[in-house]
């Protein structure tokens, strides 16, 4: 490399139902510096349930954000959800290579709720360290045809190079890279996006447990709209603390109880595996953590340490950098794309 060759960046790409929301950052320091966040709004409807329903306006909506971004030619890293991945934690005896790639693949025909012809299959050996008898296996299968659509996607929104990470791993990277000293606890990490909320439980940094639930803050400003009869659009605007409306507190507190039900429900799940444990912390990230109250009213029903997620804690901005309103304004909101951006480092 050259004396003044460019340092070496990376581009997390999160495409959301609401939102297509970029993270960029550089890898030349000593701490990964954040270069630009930018995000852009996706039509209504073009995703439904992670499905690209309309191709057209979400090409159209993320060749805007990298051509303002001006990374089309670089490596991007963008997300498969939880709608078109399967994990689950197995207990396999301990092999090493190519034997214990096999049984994995065994393993892995057993469980998948789809055929196993038509999914790429990743693992990973959660305790490579450890010398008993058995060992722990995260497997991770992603649906080759929604790979190959998202690849296709991205090539059409003039992106060079794709990789693809499971979100909950990269939700887990951010997480971990963000909050390094809460590694050894269990930490619920609730996701709570326009579509779907999803709750994923870490432990010792790794994705112990991921559940997607149907509720996001779509519903929620659908229920205002539907409760006080203003426009769609106001409703956006009084939930994210603009003004008030009849009906918002209810609709607000409704919404907080689907976020604890559900983290009540991972942890209840998570003590039939592992007895004696608990959530010691729950974490919000996605719009639901910007909206005024809700952090608070989710902590006060799960009656546990409860935050809004920040995913710049641990990253050095660059002066003068483009977005940097969004760091205030709404930085829970990219906590997907900096896990991303972060993949290749
Ligand atoms: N400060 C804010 N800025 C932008 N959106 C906000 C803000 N506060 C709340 N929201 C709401 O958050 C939602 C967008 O959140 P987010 O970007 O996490 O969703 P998404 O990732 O696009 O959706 P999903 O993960 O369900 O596909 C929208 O419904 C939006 O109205
Ligand atoms: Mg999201």
């Amino acid at each position: 490399m050259g004396l003044f060759g460019r340092s070496r960046t990376s581009v997390g790409l999160d495409i959301g139902t609401g939102f297509v929301k970029l993270a960029e950052i550089g890898h030349g320091g000593d701490r990964p510096e954040l270069r630009r966040v930018e995000m852009r709004p996706m039509p209504p409807g073009a995703i439904v349930n992670g499905e690209v329903l309309e191709p057209g306006p979400v090409v159209d909506a993320m060749k805007g954000l990298i051509e303002r971004a001006g990374v089309g030619t670089r490596e991007v890293v963008t997300a498969l959800g939880g709608h078109d991945t399967f994990m689950k934690k197995l207990q396999l005896p301990r092999l090493q290579g190519a034997e214990a790639a096999s049984a994995i693949r065994r393993e892995a025909a057993r469980h998948l709720p789809f055929d196993i012809a038509g999914v790429q299959l990743d693992s990973h050996i959660l305790d490579p360290e450890r010398d008993d008898p058995h060992m722990e296996v995260m497997l991770v299968a992603a649906r080759r045809e929604r790979v190959e659509e998202r690849v296709t996607l991205l090539a059409e929104a003039g992106i060079g190079a794709v990789h693809l990470d499971v979100a909950a791993f990269a939700l887990c990277n951010a997480f971990t890279h963000s909050y390094p000293g809460m590694s050894q606890d269990l930490v619920a990490l609730v996701d709570c996006g326009h579509d779907a909320t999803t709750i994923n439980v870490l432990h010792k940094g790794v994705p112990v447990l991921s559940r997607g639930h149907h509720f996001g803050l779509r519903g929620l400003a659908e229920s205002v709209t539907g409760e006080s009869g203003i426009s769609s659009d106001r409703a956006v605007e009084v939930i994210r603390g603009d003004g008030h409306s009849h009906g918002l507190d209810a609709s607000l507190d409704e919404a907080a109880e689907h976020l604890a039900t559900a983290v009540e429900r991972a942890a209840a799940f998570l003590r039939t595996q592992h007895p004696g444990t608990g959530v010691g912390r729950v974490y919000l990230c996605g719009g639901g953590a910007c909206i005024p109250g809700m952090v608070e009213s989710v902590g006060r029903k799960v009656k546990a340490e409860t935050r809004a997620a920040n995913p710049f804690e641990n990253v050095v901005v660059r002066t003068g950098m483009r977005g940097h309103a969004l760091l205030s304004e709404a930085a829970p909101l990219f906590l997907l794309a900096l896990g991303l951006a972060l993949r290749t480092s």
